[in-house]
């Protein structure tokens, strides 16, 4: 079995499948589950600070159900914990002292000032945590309180409250970043600035998820109304996918620890994480989902996949396909392929012909002998575009086939159209 233990930012865990910080990990009762389950850490759902706690609402969650499949996207308006601050610093003592071998690490989210950091650090010292996680994310609630999202969208601030956080603690400070913002570098590169021993990413999405028609307000719905909130759950894998690979393979990041957060829910979700630069992921919808048992799966096949490819070491793999992330312009437009039709899986649906005809190239011609219909691919049309491949019901029965053109690669920027090329030339 592959070797899968981590040693992130400092924090060791036995594998690196965290808990985010959410409700499955806001209490010792949840987190001792969650241990006892399997999984490596967890971050602690965030505390703010001392003082009467937040109120939430009732009506909190929303969901995007897409072709009958639930939760495909997930929204919150949950704020940070509602639970006292001193009774959450004695169940984080008690769990790391119960539990050592796995990571604890405390999220957290104060006023933008640094005696409201100070005070707050020192107390999670005092519970032996390993290490604290800086909630700039929160788009919703917290952020109109000048917390959350507000500070993680001005870079200038992410700097200044992470050098902060180093300066009056010997935790590893990991900073949670938002997707909110035009460009994640601007942020990412402030909080290696201001000295973070690592970012975290993604925090949830500004979002509204849907409109209740009869009641004529966003839900979740509150009392007649409803409000923005956290988009998460398996829709927002690609924009969290995308943003680590722009951290993962920028120069003035090199080297800072990424943990992977955003709809990761399989160990090939996670897989993909660590290929694009990430040390450890973290998992919040999914578990509200299934709950912690899915870590059983996650650990036994992401170590089946580590064997089968002949890694020792879950390292082997982390930012291995960063390489492979490059720019538009640094593509071959000579690459050539084209759709293979299998017949025998074909269930003679139409819907490959369908999207080529309306859509796309007119690359798919349908025919009928002896009453069954035909589909084939007409090479000399089809672009090699891969819409009829997503498009087929049928996994396997389209298949995307290299052509050999016997040309060289060519890039558009040695490409006779380009005109900046010309203009050089
Ligand atoms: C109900 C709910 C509450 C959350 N609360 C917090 C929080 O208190 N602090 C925080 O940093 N992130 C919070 N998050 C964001 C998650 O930690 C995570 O970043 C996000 O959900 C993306 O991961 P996922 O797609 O696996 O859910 C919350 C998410 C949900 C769904
Ligand atoms: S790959 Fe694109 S162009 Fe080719 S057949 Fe499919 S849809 Fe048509
Ligand atoms: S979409 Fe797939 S199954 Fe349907 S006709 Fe085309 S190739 Fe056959």
């Amino acid at each position: 079995m592959a070797d899968l233990r981590t040693t992130f930012a400092g924090i060791k865990s036995p594998n690196p499948f965290w808990l985010a910080s959410a409700p499955p990990t806001d209490k010792a009762y949840n987190v001792v589950r969650a241990f006892k389950a399997g999984w490596g850490g967890v971050v602690w759902k965030t505390l703010g600070e001392d003082g009467p706690p937040v109120v939430n609402t009732a009506s909190r969650y929303g969901s995007l159900d897409v072709g009958g499949v639930r939760m495909a996207g997930f929204n919150n308006i949950e704020l940070i914990t509602d639970r006292p601050l001193q009774v959450n610093l004695d169940e984080i003592k008690q769990v790391k002292r119960d539990w050592p071998d796995r990571a604890l690490v405390v999220s957290l989210m104060v006023p933008c000032e640094e005696e409201s950091w100070k005070r707050i650090l020192k107390r999670v010292e005092e519970t032996h945590a390993d290490g604290v996680e800086l909630n700039f994310g929160c788009p919703h609630g917290m952020s109109e309180r000048g917390m959350g999202a507000a500070v993680g969208q001005v870079p200038e601030y992410v700097e200044m409250v992470t050098r902060w956080c180093k300066q009056n603690t010997r935790m590893p400070v990991l900073v949670k970043l938002t997707p909110n913002v035009t460009n994640i570098l601007g942020s990412a590169r402030a909080a290696k600035r201001g000295g973070a021993d690592g970012v975290s990413l993604i925090n949830t999405i500004n979002s509204i998820i849907g409109v209740d028609l009869d009641l004529m307000a966003p839900t979740p719905v509150v009392g007649g109304k409803g409000t923005h909130g956290g988009y998460c759950g398996p829709a927002v894998k690609p924009i969290a996918l995308h943003m680590i690979s722009e951290i993962g393979r920028d120069p003035e990041c090199a080297g800072m620890p990424i943990s992977g957060i955003g709809g990761i829910a399989t160990w090939r979700d996670a897989a993909e994480f660590h290929a694009l630069g990430a040390g450890t992921v973290q998992v919040c919808t999914a578990a509200m989902h299934y709950g912690f048992k899915i870590i059983d799966d996650m650990v036994d096949g992401l170590s089946n996949w580590l064997d089968a490819k002949g890694h020792a070491r879950l390292d082997a793999l982390v930012g291995r396909a960063l390489p492979n992330v490059t720019d538009w312009q640094h593509l071959d437009l000579n690459y050539k392929i084209v759709a293979r039709i299998d017949q025998e899986a074909c269930i003679k649906c139409g819907l490959c012909h369908i999207a080529c005809e309306d859509t796309s190239h007119q690359a798919i011609t349908v025919s009928k002998t002896n009453g069954e219909r035909r589909f084939e691919v007409v090479d000399k049309e089809c672009v090699g575009c891969n819409l009829c491949m997503h498009a087929c019901p049928v996994t396997g029965c389209i298949s995307m086939i290299e052509v050999a053109t016997g040309r060289k690669p060519l890039t558009w920027l040695e490409h006779p159209n380009n005109p900046l090329r010309q203009a050089a030339e």
